[in-house]
């Protein structure tokens, strides 16, 4: 039966946080991984939902779980290991596609090289889902509708607030390992180029009187915000995850570019890298999460550089976040309220007014000032 909803990576700790938040909506998704028994308990807890197993060293098992008209949602990470299969199987299927990715190579892989074969296959791909990077995506997108076409450039900065800086998941660190040693990318003079993580550090006023900084890193709003304002020439992302730690964090991206360019270096550092970094290692629990919170700003400013609107975002923390926008989005686009088809970002795949609805349920809303 088409227009199912397969959740592929369920048995995983983002997964399963999603697996509940769908639950909760009402929702009946099958449940696929690579560990049936898993699977199996967690479907059963959730009230006797379907069980596919997948594994992606299995490819065809990836690509027998959807058919055209389903909705495919995978949080199966580091993506850039582990993610082809899915979008894949998507693509193969004429099935919808949403994940949970933040890692700066999948998310151009997504837009560049699979985006074109949706549009062919009549699906739409809608990569980084979640809180990387659906709330700057929002901000970004609230703050350009407000500032009208004098807008050119957008700034946009997550923070975490709280005391739940540490609560990052097994697969939150394996994924973040992989793409500090990787190229990324910024939206410059009208066109994406390519830059190192971190090349540039910048603050944000997060509360009343208190600066923040962040690193800039490659993301989803670079690609989707040019789509809906074609003047825009810059838009920059900074990543405030590391507080007062920035520079440092700036430093270390800055090393590691270099060292991975010597020869041999980089399978070296990714050797190390997995062995100290292993993913379904669990992740913070209920309370450990309820401990953090987000601030997401935009700025989009006019060719003189006068900052035109600002938009400002509170609310929970990444994971509940992520798994929230990822059951909210999977449920519209079950419904067929994902308009496009193709790579789609998070406001020109479900419109800007449907989305800060969403984004609202899953738990970040506006809080200017
Ligand atoms: N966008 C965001 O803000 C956000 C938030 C949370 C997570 N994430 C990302 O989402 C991904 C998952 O994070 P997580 O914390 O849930 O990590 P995790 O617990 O390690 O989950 C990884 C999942 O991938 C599955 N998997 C690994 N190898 C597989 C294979 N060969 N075949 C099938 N499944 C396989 C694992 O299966 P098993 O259960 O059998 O081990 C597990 O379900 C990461 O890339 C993370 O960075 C992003």
């Amino acid at each position: 039966m088409a227009g199912r909803i397969v959740l592929f990576g369920a048995t995983g700790f983002t997964g399963e946080l999603t697996a509940r938040a769908l639950a909760a909506r009402g929702e009946r998704p099958v449940l696929a991984a690579r560990n049936e028994a898993r699977a199996r308990a967690l479907a059963d807890e959730l009230g006797g939902l379907e069980v596919a197993v997948a594994d992606v060293a299995r490819p065809q098992s990836v690509a027998a779980l959807v058919e055209a008209g389903d909705v495919l949602v995978s949080t199966v990470g580091p993506f850039a290991r582990w993610g082809d299969a899915a979008v894949r199987a998507a693509i193969g299927a004429g099935a919808h596609y949403l994940d949970s990715t933040g890692e700066t190579p999948f998310i151009r892989a997504v837009f560049e090289r699979y985006g074109p074969e949706a549009e062919r296959a009549g699906c739409g791909l809608v990569t980084a889902f979640g809180y990387d990077w659906v709330p700057g995506n929002l901000a970004g997108a609230l703050a350009l509708r407000e500032a009208g076409e004098a807008a050119v450039r957008v700034e946009i900065g997550y923070f975490i607030t709280g005391a739940g800086a540490g609560g990052m998941s097994g697969g939150t660190r394996a994924s973040a390992a992989g793409v500090m040693l990787e190229p990324a990318f910024a939206w410059r003079g009208g066109r994406l180029v390519t830059e190192r993580p971190g090349a540039r550090l910048r603050s944000f006023e997060v509360r009343p009187g208190k600066e923040w900084s962040g690193i800039s890193l490659g993301t989803s709003e670079h690609y989707a915000l040019p789509r809906l304002a074609p003047g825009l020439r810059d838009v920059d992302v900074y990543l405030g995850w590391f507080g007062p730690f920035s520079r440092g964090v700036q430093a270390f991206a800055a090393a590691s570019s270099v060292l991975v360019r010597l020869p041999g270096a980089k399978s070296g550092i990714e050797a190390v890298v997995g062995r100290l970094v292993k993913g379904s290692s669990g992740g913070p629990d209920a309370d450990a999460r309820a401990r953090a919170g987000s601030v997401v700003v935009a700025e989009a400013l006019d060719a003189g550089g006068a900052t035109r609107a600002r938009v400002r975002l509170e609310g929970v923390n990444g994971y509940d976040f992520t798994a929230g926008m990822l059951a909210w989005g999977a449920a519209a686009a079950a419904r067929g309220d994902l308009q496009g088809t193709g790579a789609l970002g998070p406001v020109d795949g479900f419109g800007l007014d449907a989305l800060e609805a969403g984004a609202a349920e899953a738990g970040i809303a506006r809080a200017d000032g």
